[in-house]
């Protein structure tokens, strides 16, 4: 079981939990505001855009071409960012603290 905290552009901070599935679909499950999910987690519309809090970006893994490719695309891109639909949800993640990237 993974605790995981999303942080809204207006700040509003929510904590929750699971132990499978994206963080993208805990996200849009709990209607965290910004977290769409428009493409159903195919990795082709950055509605899912996240900043990791620096501490955990390691844990979150490797990035695939296609989601950099996305995220350069995004105007709040930073050295953070990671599409929330490519990272998915173990134990290894408990604690994490996102920032949710776009309104
Ligand atoms: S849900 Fe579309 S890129 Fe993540």
């Amino acid at each position: 079981m993974a605790e995981i905290t999303f942080i809204t552009r207006d700040g509003q901070s929510t904590k929750l939990e699971a132990d499978s599935g994206s963080i993208m679909e805990l996200a849009v499950n709990n209607n965290i505001q910004g977290i769409e999910g428009e493409c159903g987690g195919v990795c082709s519309c950055a509605t899912c855009h996240v900043h990791v809090a620096p501490e955990y970006f390691e844990k979150t893994g490797t990035q695939e071409d296609v989601e950099a490719m996305m995220l350069e695309l995004d105007d709040n891109l930073t050295e953070y960012s990671r599409l929330g639909c490519q990272i998915q949800i173990t134990e290894a993640l408990d604690g994490m603290v996102l920032h949710v990237a776009n309104e």
